[in-house]
């Protein structure tokens, strides 16, 4: 499944604040929030419809709405998080999983350290929420868990991708659409996303 860079004018002015190193924490999160937001919209524009009735205050009116899709969101710890709350905000009946990881700073292998997804996952369209792909191990191995679940259905957002890390997912996971913001240049020599935006977490949490 090749992966999707939405190129909307509001995502990428955003993304631009986003890099800067000078913009400050507070910013950083609400700029996360209203990007996923954003890709959201984009990548949930395949959702189906259904026909219905409803009766405005003048006449009964043929209306479209939402078939009733169960949606799943899984926030990979800890900068996913600051991505769900944008998305939920249009799908406010999403059922929410967290997978908790962490890079080791050596091997830059994840470590997973927690995990708690919908017990219905099997059964729901799948988003799964990262800042960044960088090596791309968290991704597989979040990926891996998910479809251990029985998912089938599965979108990656992530808001900035390494090439290393889309190779990554689509080698372990073909079927699963990446759906980004932007595609860096490559990787430093710590995993570090070129040019980046420096570690997601630290930037959200206002840690290190
Ligand atoms: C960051 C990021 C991804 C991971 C990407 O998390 O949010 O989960 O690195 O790197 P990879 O593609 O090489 O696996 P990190 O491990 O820094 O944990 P944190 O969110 O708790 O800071
Ligand atoms: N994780 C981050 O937070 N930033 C990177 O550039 C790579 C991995």
């Amino acid at each position: 499944m090749p992966h999707v860079i939405i190129d909307h004018p509001l995502i990428q002015h955003k993304l631009s604040i986003l890099r800067d190193r000078e913009t400050p924490v507070r910013d950083f999160r609400a700029l996360c929030t209203e990007i996923s937001m954003l890709m959201a919209f984009e990548a949930m524009r395949d959702l189906p419809l259904e026909v219905a009735q409803v009766d405005t205050p003048v006449a009964p009116a043929r209306v479209r709405r939402l078939a009733g899709k169960k949606l799943a969101l899984v926030a990979i710890l800890r900068a996913g998080l600051a991505m769900v709350d944008g998305i939920l905000d249009l799908v406010p009946s999403a059922r929410v999983g967290h997978l908790g990881m962490y890079r080791d700073p050596k091997s830059l292998s994840p470590v997973g350290y927690y995990a708690k997804l919908p017990s219905d996952i099997a059964e729901r369209d799948v988003f799964v929420l990262d800042p960044m792909l960088a090596t791309g191990g968290s991704a597989v191995a979040a990926l891996d868990r998910i479809k251990e679940e029985g998912a089938e259905r599965v979108r990656l957002l992530c808001i900035l991708a390494a090439p290393e890390g889309v190779r990554a997912v689509e080698r372990a996971h073909p079927e699963v659409e990446i759906v980004l913001a932007a595609l860096d240049e490559r990787l430093d020599e710590h995993g570090y996303i070129v040019p980046g935006l420096g570690d997601a977490g630290d930037r959200i949490y206002g840690t290190r």
